[in-house]
């Protein structure tokens, strides 16, 4: 059942974070409805203009509907990932979504209002919710100067007037992360400081974290053993904070990075183990079972598992 991003929030604010995955095809769908249900999470499908360009709008919503009718006890919103004005504006007419992000945080403040505000108000017009962003997404690396490091991150008085000024529902927030498999050298740790500035000042206002991947260092050793050449100090997030950042706030996790390592993974291995082999679906059924324990496993980690009963009762 497809329902409201708010309607997820609601539930899980300040308790635990609802895992959003990006979608490409129909392995990854099957995957992560299989491992929601196996886990009792809800989730947040994720659905990039990469990814409407890749298989096709109609094809990722029929991907969608169709593993609905495989696990009909599914709980799920649908979401645009980082969208321009253009893009939101095509979801939201569509009908089809339950909340986008309209990503114009690389305009200046001003101007980030001014798109954002423009999509919030079609999107309200339509029952539609929006996430917004502000701040600059970016590695913090060690070799980079304390203050350096605090000018990247979200401002808390910024965030407040941002949210007044534009009625967002959600905000993305610069905390300490960043997209893809390469965001930190050596240790590091989410900016917890500062989501507990941010929270202060938009109590109740949920909070949403890109860049949320893992990049576990046993995935990638395996990658580059099987023909890989990922950078192998390349660190993510540790997963063990995320039950932190939800009491904080932060109600949406992003995840996207750590489901390719887990495609790439299995694939490479397969091939490289039965190199005479070309029928796909063999390494495909592999990864959907590898995808759904993932998905398993983050949902613990994220403390969605066991919430299924209890969002089901809230929306009904
Ligand atoms: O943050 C972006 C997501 O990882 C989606 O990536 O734009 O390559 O589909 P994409
Ligand atoms: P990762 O690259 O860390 O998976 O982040 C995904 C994301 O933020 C999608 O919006
Ligand atoms: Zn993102």
């Amino acid at each position: 059942m497809i329902v409201t991003t708010d309607a997820l929030f609601r539930v899980a604010y300040g308790k635990y974070a609802v895992g959003a995955y990006n979608i490409n095809n129909m392995e990854q769908a099957l995957g992560l409805f299989k491992g929601h249900m196996e886990a009792q999470a809800p989730f947040i499908i994720q659905i990039s203009k990469g990814a409407r360009k890749y298989a096709g709008i109609p094809m990722i919503e029929a991907i969608i509907r169709a593993a609905e009718q495989l696990y009909p006890d599914a709980i799920y919103a649908v979401h645009l990932d980082h969208g321009d004005e253009a893009t939101c504006y095509s979801c939201i007419d569509s009908g089809f979504y339950s909340s986008v992000m309209i990503d114009a945080s690389h305009e200046p403040f001003a101007q980030n209002v001014a798109i954002t505000r423009r999509v919030v108000e079609r999107a309200h017009a339509r029952g539609i919710s929006v996430e917004a962003e502000l701040g600059m997404l970016g590695g913090v690396e060690e070799d980079i100067a304390l203050d350096e490091k605090h000018a990247m991150l979200t401002d808390p008085d910024e965030a407040k007037a941002f949210v007044e000024q534009t009625g967002c529902d959600s905000l993305a927030v610069a905390i300490g992360t960043s997209h893809g498999a390469y965001k930190f050298k050596g240790q590091q740790s989410l900016h917890f400081d500062r989501i507990a500035a941010i929270q202060q000042k938009l109590p109740g206002l949920p909070l949403v974290m890109h860049g949320s991947s893992s990049v576990p260092q046993e995935e990638v050793q395996r990658i580059n053993a099987a023909g890989g050449a990922l950078d192998p100090s390349a660190r993510g997030v540790d997963e063990n904070e995320f039950q932190r950042a939800a009491s904080l706030g932060v109600t949406k996790v992003n995840i996207d990075t750590d489901g390719r390592l887990v495609w790439t993974r299995v694939h490479r291995e397969y091939f490289r183990d039965h190199p005479a082999e070309f029928d796909f679906r063999k390494p495909g059924a592999v990864y959907m079972e590898e995808y759904a324990r993932f998905i398993v496993h983050k949902s613990e980690k994220l403390g969605s598992a066991g919430e299924l009963a209890a969002v089901r009762e809230a929306v009904s």
